[in-house]
């Protein structure tokens, strides 16, 4: 490594409004899909460029084919006014460009700053400079203001500092236009207020950002512009401050969404809960009691790091208890100590992460949605079966002509209504769905909804319960909601609740721990 390594150029000289990204005439084929139809914008210095669409509209897609990750069928690509050769990632990086993708390249028994330097390691002669190391990564904290210690391990940090790790590593190899797909979609408000900052402050130093999002109100709160994408096209390109989210959401949609109706209530089926458990303790939770009951919707809003993930994998016998006691219809129950003890009671969970959720990426969708209903080949392939399958999906907005494609070419909110399709349709006794509208558009999320209810109402023996960050649409849709933080559930609300209700209640109670501990500590 040569002696006379500098961490580039950390404030850029380029003046606002100088054009350092565009994109002209970009088009994409797939088999049977046209995923990018004539695209052409610029991205320039100093701005936060926004890009929404519906589930498949192409946002992806767009970006793999400007970082080179894939190669479009024909257009041009210019880094501050150079063309680049498509389908070349090496090169588009080397001119300036960084993806960061929500799978994260942080690697984790590296410390933060030794990621941050990766591959502009400040050494000499192949000996790594701590010191320079060091400097490099408090220089651009500072310059981006984060305060993510530099010690601290890959493994160690959370999702929002691990996407700020990426955005500090672009800065210091010096990338000139940086775009996030989906960066804020597994991230709680406190860190999503964060990142937002961060990104703020990297545009002032003169970089290009593209955001992609499904948050409507966060892409209107940062981005300077936004570009709308339809089915591969651009529909409009236009500043934020003359945008309303309805106007984005017409020009996603192509017509007006419908508005969340005050949905029809669900009514206990039974007074007996299905499930109550006692006593919880494990190293995240403690929970003295909660039942849950059939026939209605149970949210679980908390934070992120609220524990509503560690709840239901408590449940589900998918991580250890230290203690707890559960009761199921009445009957004392051992707590489930493994997955299946979990599943014979009657839970499945839904995980937050489709990732590690088990679709098979090489079979069709419609495959994978029967994969846990029926293992009997001669049964999934009936009629009737087939029949309930199409049904659910097109219930989820997932258009059913497209059940017989490899599951692997969805967008990823295609992806998510497979997966939420795939636990309806098996009707467990305890539904358990960890964030179920995670990366699915504005759109299709009161589809979602409205079929959960339908599910219930078809079955009221049924409990659904839903982990959820997403207040508002919680606020809107469950017919109870217990508000959880740092392990405890702290409010049981069975008549309806605002989100600024939510957000006090949990305010309050961080306060009420802060002085408690403050007390203790003293004494
Ligand atoms: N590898 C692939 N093979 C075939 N078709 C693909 C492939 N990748 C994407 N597509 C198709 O291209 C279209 C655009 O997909 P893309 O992933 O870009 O959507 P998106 O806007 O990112 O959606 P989401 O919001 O769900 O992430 C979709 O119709 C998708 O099915
Ligand atoms: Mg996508």
């Amino acid at each position: 490594m040569s002696e006379k390594w500098t961490p580039g150029p950390l404030v850029n000289s380029k003046a606002p409004g100088h054009s350092l990204l565009e994109v002209r005439n970009i088009s994409k084929r797939f088999p049977g899909v046209i995923a990018l139809d004539d695209i052409t914008f610029t991205l320039k210095a100093g701005e936060i460029l926004g890009i929404v669409g519906e589930n498949g509209a192409g946002k992806s897609t767009l970006m793999k084919s400007i970082s080179g990750a894939l190669a479009p069928d024909s257009g041009q690509i210019l880094i501050d006014g150079t063309v680049m050769e498509l389908g070349d990632p090496r090169i588009i990086s080397q001119h300036g460009l960084s993806m960061i993708y929500q799978e994260l390249t942080v690697i984790p028994n590296l410390s933060a700053e030794e990621n941050v330097c990766l591959g502009a390691w400040p050494g000499s002669k192949g000996f790594l400079k701590k010191n320079k190391m060091r400097e490099t990564y408090l220089k651009v904290s500072e310059v981006l203001g984060s305060n993510i210690p530099g010690k601290t391990l890959g493994s160690n940090l959370s999702v929002a500092e691990k996407q700020i790790v990426e955005i500090l590593r672009a800065l210091v190899s010096n990338k000139q236009v940086i775009i996030l797909d989906e960066p804020t979609t597994a991230l709680g408000l406190e860190e999503r207020t964060a990142l937002k900052k961060i990104m703020k402050n990297l545009v002032s130093t003169g970089k290009g950002l593209v955001f992609i999002s499904h948050d409507l109100d966060d892409v209107l709160d940062i981005c300077d512009r936004v570009m709308v994408l339809r089915e591969g096209r651009v529909v409009t390109i236009d500043d934020s401050a003359s945008q309303t989210k309805d106007s984005l959401v017409k020009s996603m949609l192509g017509r007006e969404i419908k508005k969340a109706k005050n949905m029809e209530r669900n009514l206990r089926s039974s007074e007996t809960p299905t499930i109550k458990i006692q006593n919880l303790h494990s190293s995240k939770l403690r929970i003295d009691e909660l039942a849950i009951y059939p026939g209605e919707i149970t949210a679980i809003a908390g934070l992120v790091g609220s524990g509503r993930s560690e709840l239901f994998r408590a449940l589900l016998g998918a991580d250890a208890i230290e203690s707890g006691s559960m009761n199921v219809q009445g009957v004392q129950t051992s707590w489930p100590k493994t997955v299946t003890d979990g599943i014979k009671i009657g839970f499945a969970l839904a995980p937050e992460e489709r990732k590690t959720e088990g679709l098979v990426l090489s079979l069709s969708a419609e495959n994978n949605v029967a994969l846990p209903n029926l293992s009997d080949l001669s049964m999934r392939k009936s009629n009737s079966f087939k029949e309930q399958v199409k049904k659910i999906v097109s219930q989820v907005g997932f258009d059913p002509a497209k059940l017989g494609v490899t599951t692997g070419s969805f967008s990823g909110g295609n992806q998510q209504k497979l997966v939420l399709a795939r636990w309806l349709l098996r009707k467990p006794k305890v539904l358990l769905l960890d964030e179920p509208t995670k990366g699915i558009d504005i759109g299709a999320k009161e589809e979602v909804f409205s079929t959960i209810q339908k599910t219930i109402k078809e079955d009221p023996s049924m409990c659904v319960v839903i982990a959820s960050s997403d207040f508002d649409e919680v606020s809107i849709y469950a017919d109870r909601i217990l508000i959880m933080h740092n392990g405890e559930i702290i409010s049981d609300n069975q008549k309806g609740i605002t989100v600024d209700e939510i957000l006090s209640k949990i305010f309050l109670h961080s306060q009420s721990q802060k002085t408690k501990g403050d007390v203790e500590h003293a004494s």
